[in-house]
């Protein structure tokens, strides 16, 4: 098994290289950037239910049946699977029902595309939090990376979920358009959501210290950082009175 987790690894680094090579080019065709006309789609709210469910079911098969802890888990260990729980739960089941404009459209290949990575994550985490040395005992519960690490996690959750609620209730009157998001983190940066979202997986990794964990982090950022300029771009492209000081995803820096 472990064999199989090393070669997870080294795949998802390449997913990530891959990623980062074509959205550098294009951005990732779903929602604004999806390419006019484009074929083989389907809902996007059953696809984001589809392809984010492996990294529930993928890490919980893998960390109680396929790969369990060789001792019975850690209090540490049960608290990094519910924390990953909860986080999918909100991202693969409350946010898709969240979604006001139900008509958009999802490319198949996406759907495809993110279920084969959230396997292959959900597997290559689970096996890592579960054969983790220092996650055996409850003494990591004290340790900084442990302690900085939530902190910055929880933060970071916070920026990412009330940035999903400014931008889901741009559409609450029904407007399938798109309007300049204004407030929490969107004072800062266009893409808040993504500036949330890469804060609260850098504070969950430091606070897990595993190499599957660096390595998603690696890919979260391969796959966010490309798709947040091209939606600052795009925002200045559309909208004259685009805010100037805005930046595209890291507030004062990019
Ligand atoms: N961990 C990861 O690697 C990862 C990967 C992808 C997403 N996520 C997270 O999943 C969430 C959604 O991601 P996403 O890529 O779909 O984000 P997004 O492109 O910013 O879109 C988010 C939602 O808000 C709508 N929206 C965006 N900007 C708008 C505007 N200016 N006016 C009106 N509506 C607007 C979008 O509609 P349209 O669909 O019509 O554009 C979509 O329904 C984010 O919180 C993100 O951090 C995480």
């Amino acid at each position: 098994m472990e064999t199989a987790y090393w070669a997870a690894l080294a795949v998802i680094v390449l997913m990530g290289i891959g990623t980062l090579a074509t959205t550098l080019r294009q951005a990732g065709p779903y929602g604004r950037h999806m390419t006019p006309g484009q074929r083989f789609t389907m809902k996007a709210r059953p696809a984001w239910l589809l392809f984010e469910s492996p990294q529930w079911f993928s890490f919980a098969l893998t960390f109680w049946l396929l790969a369990p802890p060789a001792a019975s888990p850690s209090s540490v260990m049960l608290f990094v699977f519910g924390l990953w729980q909860c986080h999918y739960v909100y991202r693969g089941l409350i946010y898709p029902l969240r979604m006001r404009d139900t008509h958009r459209q999802f490319p198949l290949i996406a759907v495809v595309m993110g279920f084969l990575f959230n396997l292959l994550n959900g597997f290559a985490n689970a096996y890592a939090v579960g054969h983790a040395e220092h996650l055996m005992t409850a003494a990591w519960f004290s340790d900084p990376r442990f302690v900085v690490g939530l902190v910055i996690a929880v933060a970071g959750w916070v920026v990412n979920f009330q940035a999903d609620t400014i931008l889901i209730n741009l559409r609450s009157d029904g407007f399938t358009g798109y309007r300049i998001p204004r407030g929490g983190a969107f004072r800062w940066v266009s893409a808040a959501n993504y500036f949330g979202e890469i804060v609260w997986w850098c504070g969950f990794g430091l606070m897990v210290w595993t190499p599957a964990f660096a390595v998603f982090v690696f890919f979260t950022l391969a796959n966010l950082m490309p798709r947040a300029l091209a939606h600052h771009r795009w925002y200045r492209e559309h909208f004259p009175d685009y805010p100037k000081s805005r930046r595209a995803v890291i507030p004062g820096l990019l």
